[in-house]
């Protein structure tokens, strides 16, 4: 159909920007790359210096946007950006990224009500806390998931018209478009459609508490090619089709067939361009971004641990906090000598639990300083606010650990990107055994972050490790990742389709 046939690139290699572009040229000629996610990858907002293009702090615009560069093609979006519409054509379209433009970004408008229950409803009180599991009731409304139907439609017609009856991959990501790629679908069938979960999938019993599950799961069986980070939830996935709906699973090949058509499932751990990290961490741009950690810290500690998450009660910031409590508790020794430093990016604000655990994360910092802090010192240094990559590389400098410990997460980049920092292979992860990556970065000190005794004791580890001991577990972690790049998930998912695509049209 639209593909080169023969596949010209084995997968075995370590992967790079350079690969992926010679992989895309010797086999997409002519193949239509429509990406869709709810957040852009470029956002336009009015500030006091005129109209600003800005990159949102998503792991999933991170990873996805040198994969378009690349490719070239579509990415559809929803436009939030206050001065988005001024920027944009009639259409919604603008090229990006702005000062090298590579490919367009077609912007799709919802109304405030629209995004209040699709966004913020259905998709983060509803799905976020169903597929995490994460001890926070999920909420759900005939309300939210109607506006998610119709949310989804508005989508659906963007990417259509964008297609313009021709054939395209359209590869979808998340959960905020359960019901996409079964509209896509029905409406389309010359196109080729698949779909990245960035988050956990739940386990059959937890899904049972979704009132439309087998709409959503039908919806979903409208993919061609399904993919999650483990294989953990693809099983899980599996599971679920085989409880709810009626399909033949056929589990020796992870392959879902429904009224005639078939879905592949299957693990794609998503990654970070660690060259790219590698060598940036090394620049003189986050060279002179240290001092103003320096400054903001103020007295640096003998050891200082750092934390980088979005404010979200999935990422168990105020567990870590009390795990330092009963740290300095165990060994008073430390007191004075050990500081933590805890960047928090604010997300979905609008939602009530969001606002809690940011309470709770400020009750928590206060607490923990007021009993442990004196003089000049104190042991907590909490950083509310958004920062840049070269910031935040700059702080992985400064560190001698990092605590990556959520209670449930679908992969990490975090952990991936301190990794890729460590370019002196200096340096102590402290990892959740719930979050995603934990499969394959194994030499971390893995956690258990419902466990303060266990997170308090990773702590001391951290600080009395040998230094041989902290450069062989660092080695071998930057050998998983240099191994595994975001360059290398984009080509496994592309050749799948490549292949699916060549089948179709009878090539082989
Ligand atoms: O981890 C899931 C995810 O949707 C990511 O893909 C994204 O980077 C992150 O959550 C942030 O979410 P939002 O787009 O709601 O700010």
């Amino acid at each position: 159909m639209t593909g080169t046939g023969t596949l010209t690139t084995p997968l075995a290699k370590v992967w790079t920007k350079a690969d992926l572009l010679d992989f895309i040229g010797a086999n997409m000629k002519g193949v239509r790359l429509i990406v869709v996610s709810n957040r852009e990858p470029y956002s336009h907002r009015h500030t006091d210096s005129g109209i600003q293009c800005m990159q949102p702090a998503s792991g999933l615009a991170t990873a996805l946007d040198p994969v378009m560069r690349a490719c070239g093609g579509v990415w559809v979006a929803h436009g939030s950006g206050n001065a988005d519409r001024e920027v944009s054509d009639e259409h919604g379209r603008i090229s990006v990224p702005p000062d090298d433009p590579a490919y367009t970004l077609r912007r799709v408008w919802l109304d405030k009500q629209l995004e209040d229950e699709y966004y913020y409803g259905l998709s983060n009180e509803g799905l976020w806390p169903l597929c995490h599991i994460a001890y926070h009731r999920p909420r759900f409304t005939q309300r939210n998931w109607d506006s998610y139907r119709r949310a989804n439609r508005i989508f659906a017609d963007a990417i259509l018209e964008e297609a313009a009856g021709e054939p395209a991959f359209v590869f979808i990501q998340d959960y905020h478009f359960g019901l996409l790629p079964r509209m896509l679908k029905n409406d389309a069938p010359n196109l080729l459609v698949a779909q990245f979960w960035h988050i956990p999938w739940p386990n059959r019993e937890t899904l049972r508490a979704f009132p439309w599950k087998e709409e959503l799961l039908d919806g979903m069986l409208g993919n061609d090619l399904l993919g999650f980070h483990l294989r953990y939830h693809c099983a899980n996935f599996l599971n679920a089709v085989e409880r709810e709906v009626e399909a033949k699973v056929d589990r020796a090949h992870a392959e879902i067939t429904r009224g005639g058509k078939s879905t592949m499932v299957r693990p794609f751990p998503i990654s970070i361009d660690f060259e790219w990290h590698n060598d940036a961490s090394q620049g003189p741009e986050v060279e002179s971004a240290i001092p103003a950690w320096r400054q903001r810290i103020g007295v640096m500690p003998e050891f200082l641990g750092i934390g980088i998450d979005r404010l979200d009660y999935t990422k168990g910031i105020p567990e870590r906090l009390r795990a330092f409590d009963l740290f300095f508790e165990n060994n008073p020794e430390y007191r004075g000598r050990v500081g933590f430093a805890q960047v928090g990016v604010p997300s979905r604000m609008e939602i009530g639990d969001y606002q809690e655990i940011n309470n709770e994360i400020d009750r928590e910092a206060s607490r923990l300083n007021e009993k442990w802090g004196s003089g000049d010192y104190q042991p907590l240094h909490f950083f509310r606010g958004e920062y840049s990559q070269t910031q935040l590389m700059a702080l992985h400098r400064l560190s001698n650990f990092c605590m990556v410990t959520p209670l449930h997460d679908g992969m990490n980049l975090v952990a991936k990107e301190y990794v890729a920092s460590c370019f002196d292979e200096d340096g102590v992860l402290i990892l959740s055994s719930f979050a995603g990556a934990a499969q394959e970065l194994t030499d971390a000190l893995m956690v258990n972050p419902f466990s303060t005794d266990e997170m308090a004791n990773a702590i001391l580890h951290a600080v009395t490790m040998t230094p041989e001991e902290r450069h062989r577990r660092m080695r071998r972690l930057r050998t998983a990742i240099a191994e595994n790049t975001i360059y290398r998930w984009a080509a496994k998912i592309l050749m799948t389709l490549l292949r699916m695509d060549s089948a179709e049209s009878g090539d082989s």
